[in-house]
């Protein structure tokens, strides 16, 4: 976690105060002289790691702290100084601010990482949201292969949650009301009778606070809100923080952190809709394949509450054990959840350990090769196939979304967990810090 203020690094030449427009730093490009990129990476970073005293400073400090690794790489001082020569004249890693317009009269900003990789990802002060992620294909060709609009207001006033971090309960609550220590609480009913994604004012629809910005590899932001007690009608003073990091290594890492000063409950996500073709294309997400790496799902009833069991996949339409083309089975009216949903719509219980990171689900687009793997700490994960596009909203690129023109994966515990006993909890506690990070890693396949 990338503490704001970055507090490790106090003179730190990336963490950048407010007012800050633009800056450039270095990053690696290509393996250099038998050095593995991963070499030249660890020495970079160390490099990079030094305090802002100027670039000659920076390169003795540097230098010093790469003489260990160097011992332990056996790289000679020659293959250093032309890595960090390469380094500083190389492709720029970026972070700029830009003003994106105003939501209900409060400017609203993006964020932009790009690393030297050829991958670039916009983060928007309102609803901490992913607003654009570029990504090479195959070929090299880079695509934004996130949904979004082309204005702040249109996320008021069109809420489809694109690229939102949701909560502060994400995904459905029954009848929009739990009980927690006795007392029974009642939140906004958004959803026929169910509550969805925080309310009619979620997370998502207000602007964040930037607290860091930070270059170099990782390039990173950090968002902060604080949400007031009662809110939507959750108990609680909740403190969130959203860190976006972007590696050279093209992983885009998502972490979310909360505290409380009283019990309540809580589920942050972040809800991307990917379409690894690219936005601006004419494809839809049905010709892309999908990898779940989940031998269960949490079947629903008819206004998508999971009904608490877990069902095995095998022999339904939600096997995703090995990697299946999503348009197959999406319209499979022989399931009733595939009916229910209207499509996928459903909640995965992820393999392994909740609380370590690791792998959730693989989407690859085999028209342009790229891939992406979802990494995360959640217990849980929704299979969306973008159902409720219907075809009235139009995107940043100028394009309708219609039906299926996008998936999201949204790691998660599981939807209506304060009313299922037999669920992950979702409560929090004061003292405690509530974390869910995930992790995009992009690829490309042949
Ligand atoms: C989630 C829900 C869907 C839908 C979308 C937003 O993925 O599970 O049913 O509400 O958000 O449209």
């Amino acid at each position: 976690m990338q503490e704001p203020g970055d507090a490790a690094h106090p003179g730190h030449r990336g963490s950048l105060g407010n007012g800050f427009h633009g800056m450039v730093a270095s990053s690696p490009r290509i393996p250099l002289w038998g050095l593995s990129r991963e070499a030249i990476g660890d020495i970079l970073s160390e490099y990079l790691r030094g305090p802002g005293l100027g670039v000659g400073r920076l390169w003795i400090i540097g230098i010093q702290r790469s003489l260990l690794l160097m011992r332990k790489q056996q790289v000679n001082v020659g293959t250093l100084l032309v890595a960090l020569t390469m380094a500083t004249a190389g492709e720029a890693a970026e972070v700029k601010r830009m003003d994106f317009g105003k939501a209900d009269g409060v400017p609203v900003e993006i964020v932009e990482l790009t690393n030297g990789s050829g991958v670039s990802a916009k983060i928007m002060t309102l609803g901490a949201s992913i607003h654009s992620l570029n990504v090479p294909d195959r070929n090299g060709k880079s695509a934004d292969i996130v949904l979004g609009y082309a204005t702040a207001a249109e996320y008021l006033a069109k809420p489809q949650y694109f690229g939102a971090t949701v909560g502060r309960y994400a995904n459905r609550i029954r009848n929009g009301q739990f009980e927690l220590d006795g007392k029974r609480y009642k939140l906004e009913t958004n959803d026929g009778p169910n509550h969805l994604h925080g309310g009619l004012r979620g997370i998502d629809k207000v602007v964040w606070k930037i607290d860091s910005v930070k270059a170099g590899s990782p390039a990173s932001v950090v968002l902060s809100h604080v949400s007031p007690d009662g809110q939507g009608g959750y108990p609680g003073t909740l403190k969130v923080t959203a860190t976006y990091s972007l590696s050279d290594k093209n992983e885009l890492t998502v972490e979310y952190r909360a505290t409380t000063d009283k019990p309540t409950v809580l589920n942050i996500t972040n809800h991307s809709y990917f379409n690894l073709a690219g936005d601006a294309g004419s494809s839809d997400i049905l010709g892309h394949r999908l990898t779940v790496f989940a031998d269960a799902y949490t079947p629903v009833d008819s206004t998508l509450i999971p009904t608490g069991e877990r069902r095995n996949v095998a022999g339904t339409p939600f096997d995703f054990r090995e990697a299946q083309t999503i348009g197959l089975r999406v319209r499979d009216g022989r399931d009733e959840q595939i009916r229910f949903g209207r499509g996928y719509d459903h909640n995965y219980v992820i393999r392994g350990q909740a609380g370590t990171l690791r792998p959730a689900a693989r989407v690859e687009d085999p028209a342009s090769g790229r891939v992406m793997e979802l990494l995360t700490t959640a217990p849980g994960v929704q299979f969306y196939s973008g159902n409720f596009l219907d075809g009235t909203t139009v995107g940043k690129a100028g394009r309708i979304y219609r039906q299926g023109d996008a998936l999201c994966l949204e790691p998660q515990v599981f939807p209506d967990s304060p009313n299922q006993p037999d669920f992950p909890t979702a409560r929090l506690d004061p003292g405690q810090t509530y974390t869910n990070t995930m992790v995009y890693r992009f690829s490309t396949s042949r």
